[in-house]
């Protein structure tokens, strides 16, 4: 950590002095969660539970004396469902009911709600198939895969009138969400720039090699509604992130939780100009989005964000491997990579900092925010019990992936892409090809 740290005025506030987003004065985070139980059950299905649905299932399945039973269990590789099953056993005494085909899980009545930790080309398809199924939703981020699919969403969820929250879960963490009040009341003054960053020391996925596809996996469901392509070695699991046929890239890997945040707390909506820069420098192999990315997003009302990712570094800024900072013309603000934020003055001196005592776990990749998580699942309780907001609604994270998006297509297409304020690219056929995806035949998303 930054050794202006040890200059200033200490605000060890934690999470037991806050007294808006959600946390009363007085409580620490657990004896909140548990004054706010209800008897009201919550019976919540998992779609892709390898390693973040995993954690999300073993998070919902903790919430038990909260009245939520995960029931159901779905995924492609038989493994991760037979562990997933387990782990939720042992936490919660029921035994989830397995499934291989998302369709046929989703004929059941067994449960109200489900969630989704597929890879990235099936986040939209499947919430779309389960509010048509009735279903509300918890989805991971990125919400989409193009920005197409983000306009599929918003009509789903009006058609249907499920609740959707997205896996932005910094929306629900007490000193963010005191951090963004502090922005919106002025704190720095007006911002003008937001930074964001994220590094890491990821390895090389190699060169693939096309081979039997093995027996624990169901390859065609893996594709669902991606155009057919032979299996490869070297992508399931995770390292279909780093493909644009599936994957987003770092930048809706990672960029999007930041991206997201800088929005929030500027209030902006969407950008005039994007430009992205970088490349794949560090090994040469079957990735193919950028491992190095340098992103600017220019706003019509005279605000500019960046983000800036480096997938094979773990350097930092400010002491953080990823975060973000607002600069207003009063001073300085920075969200590090957790429940965390710090103020600065305009000579950089650090004028206040506030911790949490529940802590982001450096490089644990699936779930370093295990009791933060709980903040995002009890508001999406509440979002179906009480008809509460969401914190992180379809809307704004559709917004906040489209962004993200605008920065990819612009690295494709090697050049600055211009948007109008629906955040459509205007006047580049080129740019617009990467607008939508094609479709496996059959496997269209249908609201
Ligand atoms: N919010 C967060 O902090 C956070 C953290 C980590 C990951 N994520 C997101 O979670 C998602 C999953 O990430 P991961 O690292 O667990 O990926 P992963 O590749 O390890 O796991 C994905 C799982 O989905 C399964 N799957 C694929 N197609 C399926 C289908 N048709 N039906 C059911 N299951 C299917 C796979 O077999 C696999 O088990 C990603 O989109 C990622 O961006 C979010």
């Amino acid at each position: 950590m930054s050794t202006r740290r040890q200059f200033i005025k200490h605000v060890a506030i934690g999470t037991s002095a806050l007294s808006m987003g959600g946390v009363l004065p007085g409580f620490s985070a657990s004896s909140y969660r548990n004054i706010i139980g209800s008897n009201d059950r919550i019976r919540i299905a998992g779609i892709g539970v390898n390693s973040r649905g995993s954690a999300l299932a073993k998070g919902f399945a903790t919430e038990k004396d909260k009245g939520c039973v995960v029931t159901d269990i779905c995924d492609v590789d038989s493994r991760a469902i037979g562990k997933c099953i387990k782990t939720v056993q042992e936490i919660a005494g029921n035994k989830p009911k397995g499934h291989e085909d998302i369709r046929k899980m989703l004929e059941s009545d067994d449960y109200d709600a489900v969630f989704i930790a597929t890879p990235d080309h099936w986040h939209a398809p499947a919430a779309i198939m389960a509010m048509k199924a009735g279903k509300h939703v918890y989805m991971e981020k990125p919400a989409s895969h193009n920005p197409d699919e983000n306009r599929m969403l918003i009509e789903a969820e009006k058609k249907y009138g499920k609740v959707v929250q997205v896996g932005n879960q910094r929306r629900s963490w007490p000193n963010v969400v005191h951090a963004i009040k502090e922005l919106h009341d002025g704190v720095i003054g007006e911002i003008h720039f937001g930074r964001s960053w994220y590094y890491n020391k990821r390895p090389s996925m190699g060169i693939g090699n096309i081979t039997a596809i093995p027996d624990w996996l169901n390859w065609d469901l893996w594709q669902g509604p991606a155009p057919r392509v032979s299996y490869k070695d070297n992508i399931v699991h995770y390292n279909w992130h780093w493909r644009w046929h599936w994957g987003t890239g770092e930048s809706l890997n990672n960029g999007m939780h930041f991206v997201d945040l800088l929005r929030w707390g500027m209030k902006l909506t969407y950008p005039s100009k994007v430009t992205s820069t970088g490349g794949r420098y560090y090994y040469r192999d079957d990735w193919e989005t950028p491992d190095t990315q340098l992103v600017n997003f220019e706003f019509s009302n005279g605000k500019v964000l960046s983000w800036e990712s480096q997938s094979c570094n773990r350097s930092s800024m400010g002491g953080y491997s990823s975060g973000v900072t607002f600069y207003g013309d009063k001073g300085s603000l920075t969200i590090g990579s957790g429940n965390e934020y710090q103020i600065f003055d305009l000579d950089n001196k650090l004028v206040k900092q506030v911790d949490s005592k529940m802590v982001f776990e450096e490089g644990n990749l699936v779930n370093p925010t295990q009791d933060l998580d709980a903040y995002h699942f009890q508001n999406f309780f509440n979002a179906i019990r009480e008809g509460a907001k969401p914190n992180s609604t379809l809307t704004e994270a559709c917004m906040s992936t489209q962004l993200v998006q605008l920065a990819n297509i612009s690295h494709r297409v090697g050049r600055a892409v211009k948007v109008n304020d629906r955040g459509m690219i205007e006047n580049d056929n080129e740019a617009l090809k990467f607008w939508k995806r094609d479709y496996e035949k059959g496997w269209e998303p249908r609201i």
